[in-house]
């Protein structure tokens, strides 16, 4: 049985001895983050924190306990998604495609918006007033001030929505999408909303913009952990995540419909704010913001959101997380897509065996990708597929390596890469588009890209030289030493 709430999901991780309860008073502004830094960055991710004494901004005590790094471990990341191992829905997805995926390439391509057919569990709607709407604030009772949500970091330009799940449709299609961008809090009723240019939000904001029409927009706090995560995967456009969510837990997502708008929620939430933005009035000035980069996002124009409604269940508890320097509880949301995406990546780059995004390359900085290489030219051939390919379009560095590589350490993705390149032969340079959070291209969202092709060259390339092979000691002597390890005195844990 999948889980189906945030309350469910904190139980479970008690049930599995991951969750710290903190019953200390906290204040919402700073110190929250500075106690969740430092769990963060403990081996392994660190506990959840469940803090239920917070302090308000003002000074009040929180009616709301806050939670955060629930999906901060390898194993909270798949007790979220009901898994024991992230490779297992990867799995389902390979074998539903090899299934269902006709032979060739331009038949899988035709085949990839039909991957809605993953929606065997599409979400249901619920009549009658769903969990998340028993307290309703609407119009002008409208008040933010009471939900303590988070000033993470000194220089921040407020408080802050870090983990959300922002609603919105296609006004062309009426596809949903469901985005986990952050909210800064402006007032007691309005938000600025930072969806990224290349997010699919920000595309249905700019089409109501062209309309003129008003956008409707739900924000939702908490829900089932599946579809929490799924707000952060980069799914295609045509595909709706909650219909995602309904896949990997098995069971549909059960929605509502918001108060004030025609918009759908998540029933299970802990606390929703329904709103709309008015494409006629100006935008507001978003940030700073400390962001998962580890610097500062600089203040930018984004667009206001005003709350027409704050619903929550009777007791809600609120969700949060924290970025920063890496690692962070977002290394596991993001691994998590990493594992659950190969297949897909796979379906148009068939040659990719593996790939890895380390945490100190926040993704969008360096992808190391392990092939099966066929013919010379190759790994090029790979790298301008990636750039090619949604929002692995962003990545800055490419590194490509043979298949026996293991990218999932770095350490020996880098030492086999700068052992195999020539530099100068082997790294090429490309342009387009950046990632928003890119401090250092030469314009906003624009900027070059690093392709390492770190493979064993081949004569066709132009290598002439023989290629040594590596070190591997023989089998039969391993086995004599293994024999005798026991026997030796020697602890490689303990070093002596
Ligand atoms: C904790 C966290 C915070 C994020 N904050 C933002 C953000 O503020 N703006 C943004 O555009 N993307 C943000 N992202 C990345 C998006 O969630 C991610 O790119 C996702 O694929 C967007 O959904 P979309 O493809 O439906 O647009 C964040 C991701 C995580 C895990």
């Amino acid at each position: 049985m999948a889980l189906d709430n945030l309350r469910e999901f904190i139980k479970a991780i008690d049930g599995i001895g991951e969750l710290v309860r903190v019953a200390h008073p906290v204040r919402a502004r700073l110190e929250i983050a500075e106690i969740a830094d430092r769990v963060m960055k403990s081996p392994g991710g660190g506990a959840a924190l469940l803090f239920d004494q917070v302090l308000l901004e003002d000074g009040r005590r929180s009616p709301q306990p806050v939670a955060i790094n629930l999906f901060g471990s390898m194993r909270r990341m798949c007790l979220a998604l009901g898994v024991r191992n992230l490779d297992e829905i990867g799995g389902r997805i390979s074998a539903m495609l090899n299934l269902k995926v006709p032979e060739g390439l331009f038949g899988k391509l035709a085949m990839l918006p039909k991957l809605a057919e993953i929606g065997k569990f599409p979400p249901r709607m619920k009549s009658g007033r769903a969990p998340c709407q028993e307290v309703v604030q609407r119009d002008a009772e409208v008040d933010l001030g009471s939900i303590p949500f988070l000033t993470t970091w000194p220089g921040d330009g407020g408080r802050y929505i870090t983990l959300p799940l922002v609603i919105t449709t296609d006004p062309a299609s009426g596809v949903r999408n469901v985005g986990m961008y952050r909210v800064q809090v402006l007032d007691r009723n309005s938000l600025a909303m930072h969806w990224q240019r290349h997010k699919v939000g920000a595309g249905h904001w700019r089409e109501m913009a062209a309309r003129g029409e008003r956008m409707p927009v739900v924000i939702a706090l908490g829900g089932d952990p599946a579809s929490m995560y799924s707000g952060s995967a980069p799914l295609p456009p045509t595909i709706d995540e909650f219909l995602f969510a309904g896949f990997l837990r098995g069971e549909p997502v059960g929605l509502a419909k918001a108060l004030t708008s025609d918009l759908a929620v998540p029933a299970q939430a802990e606390l929703v704010l329904e709103g709309y933005i008015d494409p006629a009035e100006p935008l507001v000035l978003e940030g700073p913001f400390g962001d998962h980069t580890g610097f500062y996002s600089l203040a930018d124009y984004y667009p206001r959101v005003h709350v027409t409604a704050i619903t929550s269940r009777r007791d809600p508890i609120y969700p949060a997380t924290l970025v920063g320097r890496p690692p962070m509880e977002d290394f596991y949301l993001g691994h998590a897509t990493e594992r659950i995406f190969l297949p897909l990546l796979r379906l148009t780059v068939p040659e990719i065996v593996d790939y890895h995004m380390p945490a100190p390359g926040i993704f969008h900085n360096l992808v190391f990708v392990s092939i099966d290489k066929q013919y010379p030219g190759q790994a090029y051939k790979v790298m301008n597929a990636l750039w090619g390919q949604g929002l692995m379009s962003l990545a800055k560095v490419l590194v490509i390596v043979d298949k026996e590589v293991n990218v999932r350490d770095p350490d020996e993705a880098w030492w086999i890469a700068l052992n195999n390149i020539d530099p100068e032969r082997d790294v090429r340079f490309s342009m387009g588009p950046m990632d928003v959070l890119d401090h250092s291209s030469r314009a906003f969202t624009y900027g070059s890209k690093m392709g390492i092709d770190a493979t064993r060259k081949w004569k066709e390339e132009g290598f002439d030289r023989e290629w040594p092979e590596l070190i591997r000691m023989d089998e039969e002597t391993k086995k004599r030493v293994d024999e005798m390890w026991d026997r030796l005195g020697i602890d490689l844990a303990g070093g002596r």
